[in-house]
């Protein structure tokens, strides 16, 4: 049941803490503290590239993913949507990796993906929350996201979990690889293990996401802006905005604002920015700074630092618990999934069940 909670999406929201302690326990030795990989039928040293692809949430876990293995593990990552990935035909490197991610294990495009590249002689690697799946069955190594039954039709839980798999892998890749020093390892391990206590921290804020929802609620079209590992942060939001919500959304890397979505704004086009204080903090702000320039009505999710610095430009600014920059964007696509559902409440829709979508999508 909803264990009193008014959907099955608040119950998994609030799952979020649980699923990432248990996932990372899966892959996070206690003792040593270090990434554990189960056996691999091939060396991940030895690995000279990876085809990401997945559906919906999972490719853009995927796509936070990337960030995380090409910064870390300096490792090449090439990805798409399993439904174009199929028909692209790509150039593959020999013994090269094929990263699948799926929560049901059983998504038409990503079984025939994975079915192609298999075909086409990569390893398989599947980052499954459903272990007796079709995919699992079909992959050299899974990697179990431990999120529990996903309910609600929006992927939320899962999401977070895929996104712990991935931290890991990544650190296990920089390792393998000798590009992640020991303690840089030690650095990221310890940010993970933070972040359950972070993850429960965030409900504080959900008084103040509420009230960041009306500024949603009635807008007709809304943009979504993040840079770097925080631009698939905004497709997530923007994706789950669409799906529960039925508002039209789109996320854009907030750089690429200027090169033609800029056009649309004005005061009825929310923008929903998330904007950590960091490396890429400047840059992100200059860029809603040229939206507010042209009347955009800003909503930003940052934390303590850029609270301060933001506080002047935005209409609503919602200050995240501060984590390590590498685990960020885990937290805030827990803040842009919390919006979605307050939005959604304030439309009065069917949220564990949106028209038109099914939970787990077996045509092509
Ligand atoms: O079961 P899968 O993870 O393979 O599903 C992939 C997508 O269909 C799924 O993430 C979809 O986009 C969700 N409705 C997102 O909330």
């Amino acid at each position: 049941g909803k264990d009193g909670y008014r959907h099955f999406m608040e119950k998994e929201l609030h799952e979020h803490p649980l699923v990432i302690g248990q996932t990372l326990q899966r892959m996070i030795d206690p003792a040593t503290r270090r990434v554990v990989m189960p056996d691999l039928p091939f060396d991940l040293a030895a690995i000279p590239r990876i085809t990401m692809t997945a559906c919906g949430s999972a490719f853009y876990a995927g796509l936070i993913g990337r960030y995380w293995l090409e910064a870390e593990a300096r490792i090449p990552v090439d990805g798409d949507v399993a439904s174009e990935l199929r028909y692209r035909e790509p150039p593959l490197a020999k013994d090269g990796l094929a990263l699948l991610i799926s929560q049901s294990g059983e998504t038409a495009d990503t079984l025939a993906a994975l079915r192609s590249l298999r075909q086409a002689g990569q390893h398989v690697m599947s980052v499954l929350n459903v272990s007796e799946s079709t995919m699992a069955r079909e992959s050299d190594v899974v990697l179990d996201t431990v999120a529990g039954p996903e309910i609600c039709v929006a992927s939320t839980k899962a999401f977070t979990a895929q996104l712990s798999v991935l931290a890991c892998l990544a650190i296990a890749f920089g390792r393998a690889r000798g590009s992640m020093n020991e303690s840089r390892e030690e650095e990221l391990v310890q940010a993970l293990l933070d972040l359950p206590g972070r993850a429960a921290e965030l409900f504080a804020l959900q008084p103040a996401i509420q009230q960041a929802a009306a500024m949603v609620a009635d807008a007709r079209d809304v943009l979504y802006l993040g840079r770097g590992s925080q631009f698939p942060v905004a497709l997530e939001g923007a994706l789950k905005l669409k799906e529960i919500s039925y508002i039209h959304a789109e996320a854009y890397a907030a750089g690429e604002m200027k090169h033609g979505p800029i056009a649309l704004i004005d005061r009825n086009v929310p923008i929903v920015a998330s904007v950590p204080s960091g490396r890429l903090f400047e840059k992100t702000a200059s860029n809603l700074q040229e939206a507010r320039a042209r009347g955009g009505r800003l909503l930003c999710f940052t934390d303590q630092a850029g609270a301060s610095r933001l506080g002047p430009l935005a209409e609503q600014v919602i200050a995240l618990p501060d984590v390590h920059d590498f685990v960020a964007p885990i937290l805030h696509s827990i803040a842009v999934q919390m919006l979605a559902y307050e939005v959604a409440l304030l439309k009065g829709t069917d949220v564990d069940q949106p028209r038109n979508l099914a939970k787990s999508v077996t045509v092509e």
